[in-house]
């Protein structure tokens, strides 16, 4: 079966390097994470391909991104480390290949980089891709270039305390699915009484709260973790249906506080 869509949860792999990485992506495989995430920053791409081969499941049945550093946007660059990227994962194709940020400092412009991107997606190195940490501007600008050539997504920072809702909505309004990184706000919701007042009513873990509220906006997620415990329960968040009257308080509780703000990116929106 051809995979048509990007399953709305995934794993990320920020973090899971080594012996450990590859037992919680193993872990994330064997729960039922079809989805994962990683970047050519994050030296996890040897780990998830590792735990691909230890799984044994048939391509196609794994939606795999990976990101292409700002370093490799050089004219002629790109390509390559996508190359390099796929050899790396062990995989002759990634499903999506995203760009991890725009040019540091706005110091290469887009024409540089993304028609790079699309060469590699005609190439076959990628089904589809993407860009992330994009914002209204430049996310506009990207698709005026791509001329009618599909963009998946625009990965950025979403969650209950930081609902990104101007971006989101305007990636919603141009169809481009939003997908929610630090999508759990790294495990510290339950210090909110209301996620822990809503989790309590579902039976459920604040995080899956959070999972079943961004899946219920539409928008991917892809929250990690070491723990197998953890893992596992995260991605219990598929079975949450919650109430409009849950998802309106959630939407009650954005704090606009951006956890990954480096001075080199953007001006966000
Ligand atoms: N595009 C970008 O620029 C960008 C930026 C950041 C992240 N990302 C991607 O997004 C993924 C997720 O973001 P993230 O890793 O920064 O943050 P996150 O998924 O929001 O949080 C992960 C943290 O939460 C803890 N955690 C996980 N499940 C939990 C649970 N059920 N209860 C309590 N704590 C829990 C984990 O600790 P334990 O391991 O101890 O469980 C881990 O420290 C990354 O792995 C990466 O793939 C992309």
């Amino acid at each position: 079966m051809t995979m048509q869509a990007m399953p709305q949860l995934g794993f990320g792999t920020y973090g899971r390097t080594g012996e450990a990485g590859i037992e919680a992506i193993s872990c994330a495989l064997q729960t039922g994470y079809r989805h994962l995430d990683t970047a050519q920053d994050y030296d996890t791409e040897a780990e998830v391909g590792a735990a691909l081969r230890a799984a044994g499941l048939p391509r196609e049945d794994v939606f795999v991104t990976t990101k292409v550093r700002p370093a490799n946007f050089a004219p002629g660059a790109l390509v390559p480390s996508l190359e390099k990227s796929c050899e790396t994962l062990g995989l002759g194709h990634v499903d999506l290949a995203l760009i991890h940020w725009p040019a540091p400092n706005g110091e290469r412009p887009l024409s540089d980089y993304i028609p790079q991107l699309v060469e590699a997606k005609e190439r076959g190195l990628t089904r589809h891709i993407g860009v992330s940490n994009f914002t209204i501007a430049l996310l506009d600008e990207t698709l005026a270039m791509l001329d009618g050539v599909p963009l998946l997504t625009n990965q950025v920072e979403l969650n209950p305390w930081f609902r990104n809702r101007k971006l989101a909505d305007h990636c919603t309004s141009r169809g481009v699915t939003v997908t929610c990184y630090q999508p759990i706000a790294k495990g510290r919701l339950g210090s909110d009484p209301v996620m822990k007042e809503i989790a309590d009513a579902h039976d459920a873990t604040p995080e899956q709260i959070a999972l079943a509220f961004e899946m219920s906006r539409g928008y991917a997620a892809i929250p990690t973790s070491g723990k197998a415990e953890r893992i596992r329960s995260n991605f219990g968040a598929l079975d949450i249906r919650l109430t409009e009257g849950d998802i309106n308080r959630i939407e009650g509780l954005d704090r606009g506080q951006r956890a990954i703000d480096p001075d080199w990116g953007p001006d966000w929106d």
